[in-house]
């Protein structure tokens, strides 16, 4: 569904991806791990076109120079130079890291905010499959975004994500900063999501509570990809084990 051949991305002359090749089969969930500043987030914004965009405006402002090349192709076809949002009309949406909401507007307001590519029968569809993956937000459905605890914003971050329809989800760092009890809730649904046919492709670094659930991993450093396997291949695999859980 999604093959990443050779991808380098250059903040300046700080080099974030160095010539990174990965792909992701439809129907997978796969796991990509790595410390603070290994290039995950470079990768899924460069996945989504966030940084072709800011290259774009870096240029015109003429501030810092962005370099990006390689091969990204998503079903057959190459997208490297496609805007974000022709990409999410082809299926591949990315729920940011911290992403934010529209605090003032009320839970259910911002689900349908983000379906506005989309006819109102299917948005309202789409809010009642997210309300299903997760019922906790069906509860709050008319308090203000603003007003939701840390985790409960990252599942309505994740909902809206799923109101644009995504065939490929991408979700960086959904975990980060959550209870572990919030976390258990968020790892559920994904598998739920992924049983409705949405590939999802997930980063995080503490990936202890991910591992069970991808179908295959790849973990990053300095922008390069160092160990790739299924989660219990990785769990088992003395670097990843020293890296991640000081073992
Ligand atoms: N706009 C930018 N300009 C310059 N350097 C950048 C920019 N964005 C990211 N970087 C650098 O690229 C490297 C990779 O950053 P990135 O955000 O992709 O890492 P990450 O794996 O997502 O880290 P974290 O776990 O902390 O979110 C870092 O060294 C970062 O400082
Ligand atoms: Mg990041």
């Amino acid at each position: 569904m999604l093959e990443v051949k050779g991808l380098t991305v250059f903040y300046e002359n700080a080099l974030a991806l160095n010539s990174l090749s990965l792909d992701v089969r439809k129907g997978e969930i796969v796991g990509l791990f790595g410390s603070n500043s290994a290039g995950k987030t470079t990768l899924m914004n460069t996945i989504a076109g966030l940084t072709l965009d800011l290259k774009i405006k870096e240029e015109r402002k003429g501030g810092e120079r962005i370099t990006v090349h390689g091969e990204l192709k998503f079903e057959g076809e190459e997208i490297l130079e496609a805007k974000p949002s022709d990409r999410v009309r082809k299926g591949i949406v990315l729920c940011r890291e911290r992403h934010p909401v529209f605090r003032d507007s009320h839970v259910e307001e911002n689900l349908k905010i983000s379906g506005y590519l989309h006819k109102p029968s299917e948005v309202k569809e789409s809010v009642r499959r997210v309300y299903e993956f997760f019922p906790h937000l069906l509860r709050l459905k008319r308090r203000k975004a603003g007003l939701l605890s840390g985790g409960e914003q990252q599942m309505l971050a994740i909902g809206m994500a799923l109101v644009a329809r995504p065939r490929l989800l991408l979700l960086d760092e959904p975990l980060l900063g959550l209870s572990p009890a919030m976390q258990a809730d968020i790892v559920r649904a994904m598998t739920d999501i992924r049983k409705q046919g949405i590939t999802i492709l997930v980063t995080e670094q503490y990936a202890r509570p991910i591992f069970p659930i991808i179908d295959r991993g790849y973990v990053m450093e300095n922008g390069t990809l160092i160990v790739t396997g299924t989660g219990k291949e990785l769990m088992d695999n003395p670097e990843v084990k020293s890296a991640y859980f000081g073992m």
